[in-house]
């Protein structure tokens, strides 16, 4: 039977936290300060959109459960390490984090930086490790695939234009590379790497490359919507709900999709952004029906 969509989020969100929990180094292991803070910033936090999104992806394809699990755990450990980064000094100069004090304030700028470091190469050692699909040329497509999310020609690279863009006027073309860059790319790879489990494996549908495309596309767009709409959040939230210090953009003279368009231009832009992705998703029927409630949830949540 169907379950429904706040049954089925918060079952994999138990069931995740549990997966990370076991990926993650033993507190007790050496280095422990290290490992400690390590756990501090991934585990008991956070909504999971992006490991929710590589489980609905998979469910699409027909894949198995531990397959996605490896790649959703990889997604959000890299995750976990920009917002560790994101929130030093040198970047946002952020103190709150998902309800607790940032992991250079619990622990001290050089942890921070190594938690990332640690992070980032953790998720790629899972990607190794584990079999993701029976294709082995696949599966090292799909390394490459996180790996180019990550980097300068993704994650990486629009943090950079976000720290060089402090105090300037972006164009709305400029906005959107750089949302699409620090944001998006990870949101979309966490879909096609729920998606690539599933091809080629044993009692995996499989998809085509017309269906990948659409699904990238559904993943582009999405990625895009969700951070417009931490922009919104940013000014209209409060603390409390957000977990994070709200009002911070405006306070560091960053551009974003409110300061260029005012709050009701950026809510608009987000509902359009989610109709396109909605229509991406026509021809899988049924079985986007995860991929579709996401979609809302992203578009329509509060914190
Ligand atoms: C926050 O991401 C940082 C952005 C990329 C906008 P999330 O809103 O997904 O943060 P968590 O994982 O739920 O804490
Ligand atoms: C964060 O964007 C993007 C990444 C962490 C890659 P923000 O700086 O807007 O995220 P928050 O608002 O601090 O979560
Ligand atoms: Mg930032
Ligand atoms: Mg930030
Ligand atoms: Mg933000």
């Amino acid at each position: 039977m169907r379950v429904d969509f706040q049954s089925w989020i918060s079952a994999h969100q138990v069931r995740f936290e549990d997966v990370l929990s076991r990926l993650l180094p033993h507190a007790e292991v050496a280095p422990q300060r290290l490992h400690e803070a390590m756990r501090y910033v991934v585990l008991d936090g956070g909504k999971r959109v992006r490991p929710l999104l590589a489980f609905a992806a998979g469910e699409l394809a027909g894949t198995n459960e531990a397959r996605v699990d490896v790649v959703a755990a990889a997604v959000e450990l890299i995750h976990a390490y920009s917002l560790v980064h994101d929130d030093m000094p040198c970047m946002d100069d952020d103190v709150l984090r998902r309800g607790k004090p940032t992991c250079h304030v619990q622990y001290d700028d050089a942890t921070a930086l190594l938690v990332g470091d640690s992070l980032q190469a953790l998720a790629f050692q899972l990607l190794a490790e584990h079999r993701l699909n029976d294709d082995a040329a696949r599966q090292l497509e799909m390394i490459r695939l996180l790996a180019v999310a990550s980097g300068s020609r993704g994650m990486a690279g629009g943090q950079a234009i976000d720290l060089a863009s402090v105090g300037k006027y972006l164009t709305l073309p400029e906005l959107e590379f750089m949302h699409i860059h620090k944001t998006g790319a990870l949101i979309r790879a966490a879909v096609l790497l729920g998606a690539h489990c599933g091809s080629g494996m044993q009692g995996g549908s499989g998809l085509g490359p017309a269906q990948m495309d659409k699904l990238d596309h559904f993943g582009k767009l999405i990625g895009l919507a969700f951070q417009v709409v931490d922009d919104v959040l940013d000014c209209e939230a409060d603390t409390a709900t957000l977990g994070k210090t709200a009002g911070k953009d405006a306070e560091s003279d960053k551009p974003t999709y409110v300061s260029l368009l005012g709050i009701q231009g950026a809510r608009d832009m987000a509902h359009r952004l989610h109709r396109e992705a909605l229509e991406t998703l026509t021809e899988f029927g049924e079985t986007a029906q995860r991929l579709r409630e996401l979609a809302d949830f992203i578009v329509l949540r509060k914190f």
